[in-house]
């Protein structure tokens, strides 16, 4: 378990500039690729890539599945940060850490951040490889008391009771959905809400069933933290997590539903050329 103390304000300074001077690009869109989406990361053009491991207080990603990369480059023309494999708490890691490279990115003048993410199909209307345009977020995680602002407030970044209301920006949520009908995907592009949870075991079906009952379209074991430190430092966020499996709550008793890692993964690189073209055409369009 790390006990670390919580990076300041300067020491997020510090990784910012430290990442400045091994790159001339300055980036205005984030990028955080989910589980098996990290191909996204190998279409930034001319990049300057950093191991996450020569990055001052950047943890490094432990899950299968997850590289460790900072990708600094050109997305259709405009100047993008991709992480390629982010960092989850059930890794280990305290929020504060989780989301710090968020706040890096806020530095380094990022205005629109992009989260991708895995996640597993509660909504019955859902199908495997579908793409969900994130409108809303339950922090389950962070409503429990592990939320990434908990702790002295950082004024600089943002005020101490951040209001998370339209957290996923409408009109990006509009943009995905046109882009995705005129690149032939419109029937693979559904919305809702997403559920985060802890994580590291998958849901019990009795789980699932209280998720569904509280609202939750889709569920996984990031973003929100993610999401949550973006808007308190005023970025415009867009969430869209790709179906990777559909959750035994729709199933059959003798469906033998078992959700498991490498059908997450598997289904992430099925889905990774799409999930690319969608990112791509909606960078490109992006205003
Ligand atoms: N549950 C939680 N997290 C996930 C799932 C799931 O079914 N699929 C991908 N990430």
């Amino acid at each position: 378990m790390d006990t670390e103390k919580p990076l300041t304000y300067e020491d997020l300074q510090a990784v910012a500039e430290h990442i400045r001077t091994k790159t001339s690009y300055r980036p205005t869109i984030g990028i955080i690729c989910g589980s098996g989406l990290g191909g996204l990361a190998d279409s930034v053009k001319k990049a300057d890539i950093l191991e996450y491991s020569t990055i001052p207080h950047f943890p490094e990603s432990t899950v299968p599945g997850h590289d460790g990369k900072l990708v600094i480059g050109e997305l259709e023309g405009k100047p993008v940060v991709c992480m390629k494999g982010r960092f989850h708490s059930y890794e280990g890691y305290p929020m504060w850490k989780v989301t710090a490279p968020v706040r890096v990115m806020a530095l380094l003048g990022v205005k629109t951040l992009i989260v991708t993410n895995a996640a597993g199909g509660i909504n019955s209307t859902f199908n495997k490889g579908d793409f969900m345009i994130i409108k809303d977020h339950i922090n389950m995680v962070g409503m429990a008391g592990k939320h990434p602002l908990v702790g002295p407030n950082m004024d600089k970044f943002g005020p101490r009771f951040n209001s998370m209301e339209r957290a996923y920006d409408a009109e990006l949520g509009k943009l995905v959905r046109t882009v995705g009908k005129d690149i032939g995907l419109s029937d693979t592009i559904k919305e809702g809400v997403y559920c985060m949870v802890s994580g590291p075991s998958y849901e019990t079906t009795a789980e699932l069933k209280l998720l569904q009952c509280i609202g939750a379209d889709a569920v996984g074991m990031s973003t929100a933290p993610e999401v949550v430190v973006a808007r308190h430092a005023g970025l415009r966020v867009l969430g869209i997590s790709l179906i990777t499996n559909m959750t035994s709550i729709n199933a059959q008793p003798d469906d033998n539903v078992v959700t498991n890692h490498e059908e997450v993964l598997e289904t992430g690189k099925q889905r990774a050329e799409d999930c690319q073209r969608l990112v791509k055409e909606t960078v490109k369009r992006m205003t």
